[in-house]
């Protein structure tokens, strides 16, 4: 079994590849284990903080998907910063359909 890239443009404009990722790991966990400014997934992966708020790079958004209504009134709650392709980290399951995906982690939100 092989394993996955993904990469990242963190809040300060840094851009970062990362290799070796298992499948079934979480962006937002991706970007915790590597350190990604922006990323802070306060909530452990529950859906109920936003601080793993990123943009799908445009090119994904048809392979990443939308996200589902209790994912959407998360990100509803930051809407200064919510765009089309906003998405929360935790919510997105790295596979192999999603190999090479590339997000820019979102600005903090100021609710
Ligand atoms: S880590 Fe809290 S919503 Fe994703």
């Amino acid at each position: 079994m092989g394993t996955l890239t993904v990469t990242m443009t963190d809040v300060d404009g840094e851009t970062r590849t990362f290799e070796g990722i298992e499948e079934g790991i979480s962006l937002m966990e991706v970007g915790r284990q590597n350190g990604v400014a922006g990323i802070m997934g306060d909530c452990g992966g529950g859906c109920a903080c936003a601080t793993c708020h990123v943009y799908v790079d445009e090119n994904w958004q048809e392979k990443v998907g939308a996200p589902d209504d209790i994912e959407f009134a998360m990100l509803d709650m930051v809407a200064d910063v919510m765009k089309d392709n906003s998405r929360l980290g935790c919510q997105i399951r790295m596979s192999f359909e999603l190999d090479g995906l590339q997000v820019t982690v979102a600005p903090a939100s100021s609710y």
